[in-house]
């Protein structure tokens, strides 16, 4: 089985693949996708165990990397499966066939970093949106830890509720209740099971500070000016890696792409034109 993915947009330009931040899916890219230049095919793809996509170990077995990179296994948490999964959507019967845009949010930029790293043939361009290369801490990790563990042990949205109040910035829970109540009503709509596989596989990401050093395709490095999660530092961190200068977005948080689209539709289409 699959990733599920959702055509946003079709066309015959060079393609956008999407990847969406924790604990939400595909869906937070549909108003941003519709400014993205006509003729531009979008895909959304929603990650292992969240939106519509299966849980890791019913997933296909993962696709051989390009370089000598390991090819993941999928008995332990791994972004390094999720990645290979996205990389299996250029496969025979998926729906990519030609290098594309690969843009991530936080966690869906951890994905397009690993991505990065074992398939970076796949890869015409990258958008890091409000994410970040290094990987996390040990108490970090742990912390991940103990909400997988909280997530099946109630088998609840619980332990990740109240993330709507970090994900979202200032300027826009104070203005915005629609959006935090549509942020609010995906999280309560994924599964326990993929939070905690999720929690696990971004607790044991690798640090990917070299993958970006090393990147020397068009790139993007976008943050939300009130960003908590990954603030901008990470983002100019970022930038300096690839020797350029993060968009920073105003009166934006961490869902960048919810929360102010056409400045990040702007930001991409502008990369699309760098092809
Ligand atoms: C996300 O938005 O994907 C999460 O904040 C990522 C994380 O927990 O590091």
């Amino acid at each position: 089985m699959r990733l599920t993915t959702h055509t946003l947009r079709s066309g015959t330009g060079t393609p956008v693949v999407l990847l969406h931040a924790f604990p939400l899916d595909a869906r937070m890219w549909a108003e941003m996708a519709a400014l993205l230049p006509a003729g531009t095919p979008v895909i959304a793809v929603d990650l292992p165990g969240m939106g519509a996509s299966p849980l890791p170990d019913t997933l296909a077995p993962a696709s051989t990397p390009s370089s000598d990179i390991t090819p993941s296994s999928d008995t332990a948490p791994s972004l390094d499966t999720a990645a290979d999964a996205v990389a299996a959507l250029w496969t025979e019967g998926g729906p990519l066939d030609r290098p594309a845009v690969v843009a991530g949010l936080s966690m869906g930029g951890y994905v397009a970093l690993a991505l990065a790293e074992r398939h970076p043939e796949l890869i015409a361009a990258l958008a890091l949106l409000d994410t970040k290369a290094v990987a996390d801490t040990s108490e970090a990790a742990a912390h991940r830890r103990r909400i997988a563990d909280e997530a099946e042990h109630t088998d609840s949205v619980d332990p990740v509720r109240p993330m709507v109040n970090t994900l979202l910035g200032e300027s826009t829970r104070a203005t915005r209740p629609d959006l935090v109540a549509q942020v609010a009503d995906w999280i309560e709509d994924q599964r326990p099971a993929g939070i905690a596989w999720s929690q696990r596989a971004m607790a044991a990401r690798a640090d990917r500070t070299l993958v970006l050093r090393s990147w020397n395709r068009p790139s993007l490095v976008l943050v939300g000016a009130e960003d908590g999660p990954t603030p901008p530092e990470q983002a100019t961190a970022m930038a300096a890696e690839l020797g350029t200068e993060p968009v920073i977005v105003p009166a934006a948080g961490h869902l960048t792409a919810l929360e102010s689209p056409l400045i990040v539709a702007e930001a991409l289409s502008a990369l699309l034109a760098r092809l």
